[in-house]
């Protein structure tokens, strides 16, 4: 079977700081990351996670090799492209769900695009909303909605622009667990049935669980990784990695 590749880095690094302060946060990473995949990305604190999302995503600049979105080296690209790769290729969700407080959530969906200057296509901006379960919400602003539903408007507002790849740093590490489920369900249905891909940096086993693979780093190394994860495999995996196994 022949996946396509959506992301991918070759010896990727990025170090902190300079002389004896030095930290390598991303010690060499090679890795793909393929098209219509979800893919988590788990860790200690301090392993580089973030890091690595930011560096992919164009968020961050690298001190060493490359980092791939489709065919497109980020790390050669001037600030402008760069700026409009991340506005067009890829989408985000965060931990705080990073809504505008005075815009109605379907204001917040429709954002991004207006920025980009792009007309919404009708037809998947409903399909989006149907699968999110907000059609009854849609003017409503982030105060007048729960932790979940903002996520949902967050959720909506990453998929509306069919990006290549969408990055998630905790995207339910706000959430009670029910909610938390909900954004989960529909991160795999996005996968699905929309081929999404999807990069999502986790602490929780059970949140991983949904995902296709999971990639484990360790002091900016990716140490070990999962297909088609249980929860009882990732845990006993993260118990693992921080009993030094490594
Ligand atoms: N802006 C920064 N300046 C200096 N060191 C940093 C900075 N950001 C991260 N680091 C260091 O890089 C390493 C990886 O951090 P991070 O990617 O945030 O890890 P994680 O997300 O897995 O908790 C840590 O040692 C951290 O202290
Ligand atoms: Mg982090």
């Amino acid at each position: 079977m022949g996946t396509q590749v959506a992301a991918s880095t070759h010896e990727l690094r990025k170090v902190y700081g300079k002389g004896e302060a030095q930290v390598a946060a991303l010690d060499g990473i090679d890795l793909d990351i393929g098209a219509g995949q979800f893919t988590a990305i788990m860790g200690p604190s301090g392993s580089g996670k973030s890091t690595f999302m930011h560096c992919l995503a164009g968020l961050d600049a690298v001190s060493g090799g490359r980092a791939l979105i489709g065919d497109t080296d980020i790390t050669r690209l001037k600030e402008k492209d760069l700026t409009r790769l991340r506005r067009d290729r890829i989408g985000f969700i965060f931990q705080a769900f990073n809504l505008i407080p005075t815009l109605t959530a379907e204001e917040n969906i429709l954002l991004p695009l207006a920025i980009a200057g792009r007309k919404p296509d009708r037809e998947w901006f409903d399909l989006v909303i149907e699968t999110v379960g907000l059609r009854n919400r849609l003017g409503h602003r982030p105060n007048e909605l729960s932790g979940g539903q903002q996520q949902r408007v967050a959720c909506a507002r990453a998929l509306v622009s069919k990006p290549a790849i969408i990055f998630a740093d905790e995207p339910t590490g706000n959430l009670d667990s029910t909610s938390g489920a909900e954004v989960l369900g529909f991160l795999r249905r996005s996968v699905d049935e929309f081929d999404q891909t999807i990069v999502m940096v986790t602490h929780d086993p059970v949140a991983a669980s949904h995902t296709d693979r999971v990639l484990f780093l360790a002091d900016g190394r990716i140490v070990d990784e999962l297909w088609e994860p249980d929860r009882e495999t990732v845990l006993e995996r993260m118990v693992a990695l921080t009993n030094g196994a490594h």
